[in-house]
């Protein structure tokens, strides 16, 4: 007997494949995030992160000169301040690296979307994402205060876009509050939502100087074996005013993704965190994989799954390899 369906007549030629692709790719779709330090002419590379490295001000402004040049449309920036004590003072220093380079930034590219991650871990000695009680708890509603005047920060030098990344609870609902009392209704929230302790995390940590003193960050981020968490974990920050939601990491949650996207009618973005990124430039490295195919695979893999955006590090090479597609 002779089959009757034929899929494989979908499949025939490239122009047939890409006619009749279910999910698209652009580099439109992608974020970009950028480290930025104190100082000037920085371009300091992260060992665990080949291709990575950590700019200044001045220097942060070639990298996304590169990034606009392939269709790049928003930068998500990382700040590594010159000093860093308990409560992260730091973060609210109009002239620290961030606010800098978000002035610089948009001073070039006033159409470029800006967006700035807020945590304190950056920021404090003891790396925590909160404020930390002398009995070494996390204090929640004193972190949440900080972190909504850190992000007035932010939004008066300019950035579009607010995305805590510290996983206090109540943190989205605080910051909207801040930023309109303040005037910047137009500021968007965009949450790292469902945020796991997640080991993917280990090069950021070098790359953000931003490791743990002690403890680990278990009892703010979300247990890697919860899905139905995460739904209660959007829900709360749809409910308290984010115009965005994020799920990270992203190829070792697209379960999760799949489900918040089917959850919530707001704009889902997925971050493709350091470890994914260093893995698979390490197998590059070595020849074991191709890293422009496993790339564009794993980026459609993250789309297939529901996201509208895609944070990740090989955003302006995945734009280039787009292109020769
Ligand atoms: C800060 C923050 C982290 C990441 C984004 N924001 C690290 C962490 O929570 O320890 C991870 C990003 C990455 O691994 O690429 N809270």
């Amino acid at each position: 007997m002779f089959p009757t369906e034929r899929p494989r007549r979908l499949r025939r030629t490239p122009a047939i494949r890409e006619l009749v692709r279910e999910t698209s790719l652009a580099p439109s779709d992608f974020i970009y995030p950028l480290f930025v330090r104190d100082g000037r002419g920085e371009r300091r590379p992260v060992a665990s992160m080949p291709g990575v490295f950590q700019f200044s001000p001045d220097t942060v402004l070639e990298e996304v000169d590169r990034a606009v040049a392939r269709g790049i449309k928003s930068v998500l920036l990382f700040g590594i301040p010159a000093y860093k004590d308990a409560r992260g003072s730091a973060a609210l220093d109009p002239e620290g690296p961030v606010p800098a380079a978000v002035r610089r930034i948009k001073d070039r590219h006033p159409e470029l979307v800006v967006m700035c991650d807020l945590c304190l871990c950056d920021y404090t000695d003891h790396g925590h994402c909160g404020l930390v009680t002398p009995a070494g708890e996390i204090d929640n509603d004193s972190s949440i205060d900080q972190l909504a005047q850190a992000a007035v920060v932010f939004a008066e030098a300019g950035a579009d876009v607010i995305a805590p990344s510290d996983m206090m609870d109540g943190r989205v609902g605080a910051i909207r509050r801040r930023l309109d009392q303040n005037g910047r209704v137009g500021t968007l929230v965009m949450s790292y939502a469902a945020k796991y302790a997640s080991s993917f995390y280990g090069p950021f940590r070098e790359a953000a100087e931003s490791a743990p003193a002690f403890g680990d960050r278990r009892s703010y981020q979300m247990d890697p074996g919860n899905a139905r968490e995460a739904l209660r974990e959007v829900r709360l920050d749809v409910e308290e005013g984010a115009d965005i939601v994020m799920v990270k990491p992203a190829l070792p949650y697209l379960d999760v993704l799949r489900r918040v996207r089917d959850a919530v009618d707001l704009p889902v973005a997925a971050y493709q965190v350091s470890g994914e990124y260093s893995m698979i430039k390490a197998a590059a490295q070595r020849g074991w994989l191709s890293e422009p195919a496993v790339v564009l695979e794993t980026l459609y893999a993250i789309r297939r799954a529901g996201a509208d955006l895609i944070l990740t590090y090989f955003a302006v090479d995945a734009a280039a390899w787009l292109d020769q597609a």
